[in-house]
C-alpha cells in the first residue's frame, strides 16, 4: 500500500469518524426503538484458559442446548466479543469494519428465565458504554422462532442474538460495494467471535440465515436490516 492509499484509507475514515462523534451522530437516524431502561454489563475478561487454537480446533454449530439460564456476565462476554470496543482512544472494536465505519447492531432477545437477574425482552447493545438497553419487554422467543421458519433452536435456546445493518454508516463512504460486499463480511467476522467465544465459555451457538426478514424487523421495532439471529444456550456436555 503506498503513502496515498495509505491515508485515504485508514486517515480518512479516523478522521471522518471523530468529526462525527463531536457532532453527535450515530447514524442511527432511522426508526429507533424508544429505550425503556439500562443495564449495565460486567466487565469483559480479556483472557481465559482457552487458547485460540483450541476453540477453532473444536467450534461447531450446536442446536441443542441444557435448559438453563446464562448469566449476565456470559452476556456481557458475548457482546465485548460481538461488538466491544478494544481501543477506547479511536473506538475500534473486536470485529473489524471498512474504513471504521461500524454499520452493525447487536439486539438480546432473551426469553423467560433465559438470563439470570435479566427480565424476558429485547435488549440492544451500546458498545460505548458496554451497557444493555430495554427497547421490548416480554418472551419474543415463540415469535422469533416462528419468523425462523420454525427452527426449534430458536425457541429452545436461552437467549438469541440478532445482528442487523444500518448501510447507509458504510454506503455514504463506499457507494453499493458497501451494500453488497463490505457490511456482509463484516457480519461474517461477528459470527464467528462469537462462535469462538462461546467455545470459551461453555456455551453453544448457532448462525442462523433462513429467516423472514420484515418478520424479524417487526420483532425488533427497528428498521434496520437483520442480517444473523444466533440462538445460544449452555452447551450439553461442555465442550472438554
Ligand atoms: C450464512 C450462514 C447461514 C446459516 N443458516 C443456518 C440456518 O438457517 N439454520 C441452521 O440451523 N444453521 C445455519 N447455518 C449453520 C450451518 O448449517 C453450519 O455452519 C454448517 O452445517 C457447518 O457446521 P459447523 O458450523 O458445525 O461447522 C448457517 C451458516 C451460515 C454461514
Amino acid at each position: 500500500m503506498n503513502r496515498r492509499m495509505f491515508l485515504a484509507y485508514i486517515l480518512v475514515p479516523v478522521f471522518s469518524a471523530i468529526g462525527l462523534a463531536l457532532i453527535g451522530y450515530g447514524g442511527r437516524d432511522k426508526k429507533v426503538a424508544k429505550p425503556l431502561g439500562r443495564v449495565t454489563l460486567p466487565p469483559p475478561r480479556h483472557d481465559s484458559s482457552v487458547s485460540i487454537e483450541r476453540a477453532l480446533m473444536v467450534r461447531r454449530s450446536i442446536r441443542e442446548y441444557e435448559d438453563k439460564p446464562l448469566t449476565l456476565e456470559q452476556v456481557g462476554q458475548l457482546a465485548w466479543a460481538a461488538q466491544g470496543i478494544t481501543d477506547k482512544r479511536y473506538g475500534f472494536r473486536s470485529a473489524p469494519s471498512a474504513g471504521a465505519t461500524y454499520p452493525l447492531e447487536v439486539y438480546f432477545i432473551v426469553k423467560k428465565n433465559g438470563v439470570t437477574g435479566l427480565p424476558e425482552g429485547i435488549y440492544h447493545y451500546l458498545p460505548r458504554e458496554h451497557m444493555l438497553e430495554l427497547i421490548k419487554s416480554g418472551d419474543y422467543s415463540r415469535e422469533l422462532m416462528r419468523a425462523c421458519l420454525d427452527q426449534e433452536w430458536v425457541a429452545n435456546a436461552a437467549m438469541n442474538i440478532v445482528i442487523t445493518a444500518i448501510y447507509e454508516r458504510t454506503t455514504w463512504r463506499y457507494g453499493e460495494r458497501g451494500r453488497i460486499r463490505y457490511v456482509h463480511m463484516e457480519v461474517g467476522h461477528v459470527g464467528q467471535n462469537i462462535y469462538l467465544q462461546c467455545v470459551s465459555l461453555q456455551l453453544g451457538c448457532v448462525v442462523i440465515g433462513a429467516f423472514y426478514d420484515e418478520e424479524v424487523k417487526k420483532i425488533l421495532g427497528v428498521d434496520e436490516e437483520p442480517l444473523y439471529v444466533i440462538p445460544v444456550g449452555v452447551k450439553k456436555g461442555g465442550w472438554f
